[in-house]
């Protein structure tokens, strides 16, 4: 059977962390297929959802689902860091709840955009095919010693130096072109009793570093979260969900310094054996909110 929709993770705990059986106006910065959106939307039949996403499918999908819901639904083509213009183009002063639920959707993965080390692609990995660059530039442009800067900071990955030097020294031959190409130059660089028999391939970490920089992921997060906080009414929330550490440990840290805002969630909050189980997507995902205090 064709997959309709991505399952949304950490769903019901979204849903109470927004307090969206409340009543009120959210916004739903990464919309993705609108799972998020239309549980914020069945919570509480006064609620209000403003949706954003960089991807166009994406927002394709989420029109035509949330379709059933008319005018209580608003959705943007962008990046969430423009929450601020979206919501004066809303006229909207105050909501009570921003949700993040960041990174790749289950249609980014299975697309063919080349996101994922497991399928034979085109190096593109652009969120917003609008963009200019794309991974094919980022593997076959930069230089050693930045692409290794990009693979060691944003894939945590300690074979860094020696990826980045082997890519350099097989784009002098001929371009890079596809994610398989990508993918086995790392498998070659890692020694193989590092990864054999695990069932992570070895490139996953030199994809998503080179995913982050192309999207500018964490720079997004930087400057989304404290430019939504000031639009967040007293003893409205901004809940935040991320899919691994790098994103995690930012989240934490920007939800602590909001100023005026209290932090809910002292451990993040993790998916249930049961979700894991039958989303295996869900299994890193950590969910942390926070509460304004002050009016
Ligand atoms: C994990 S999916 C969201 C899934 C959604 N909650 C659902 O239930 O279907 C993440 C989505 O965020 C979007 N996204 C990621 N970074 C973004 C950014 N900086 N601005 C806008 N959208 C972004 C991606 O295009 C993707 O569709």
């Amino acid at each position: 059977m064709k997959e309709i929709y991505h399952p949304p993770v950490l769903l019901k705990e979204s849903i109470e962390y927004l307090k969206a059986e409340e009543g009120g106006v959210f916004v739903d910065a990464t919309l993705g297929g609108g799972g998020h959106a239309e549980a914020i939307l069945k919570a509480n039949p006064k609620n209000r959802v403003i949706g954003i996403d960089r991807d166009e499918e994406a927002i394709e999908r989420a029109i035509e689902r949330l379709k059933p819901y008319g005018n209580r639904v608003s959705i943007y083509h962008g990046n969430f860091s423009q929450i601020d213009q979206v919501l004066i183009e809303e006229g909207v002063g105050k909501v009570k709840g921003v949700l993040f639920d960041l990174g790749v959707s289950h249609f980014h993965l299975r697309g063919e955009r080349g996101f994922t080390v497991w399928k034979e692609q085109p190096l593109d990995m652009r969120m917003d095919k609008r963009q200019k660059l794309t991974a094919r530039e980022v593997v076959n442009e930069l230089s050693e010693r930045e692409l290794a800067r990009v693979i060691f900071e944003f894939g945590e990955e300690r074979f860094a130096k020696k990826i980045a030097r082997e890519i350099v020294k097989r784009r002098k031959l001929k371009p890079i072109e596809t994610t398989r190409e990508l993918a086995e130059i790392v498998e070659r660089v890692i020694p193989k009793k590092v990864w054999a028999g695990k069932k992570r391939h070895p490139a996953i970490k030199t994809f998503q570093a080179i995913r982050i920089f192309v999207n500018r992921e964490l720079e997004e997060i930087e400057e989304a979260i404290p430019k939504a906080s000031r639009f967040i009414e007293e003893k409205g929330r901004i809940v935040v969900i991320t899919f691994h550490s790098l994103e995690d440990r930012l989240v934490k840290r920007l939800l602590k310094n909001l100023e005026g805002f209290k932090v809910l969630t002292k451990k993040p909050v993790e998916p249930k054996e049961e979700e894991v189980r039958e989303n295996p997507a869900a299994r890193s995902a950590k969910l942390r909110a926070a509460e304004r205090i002050t009016p």
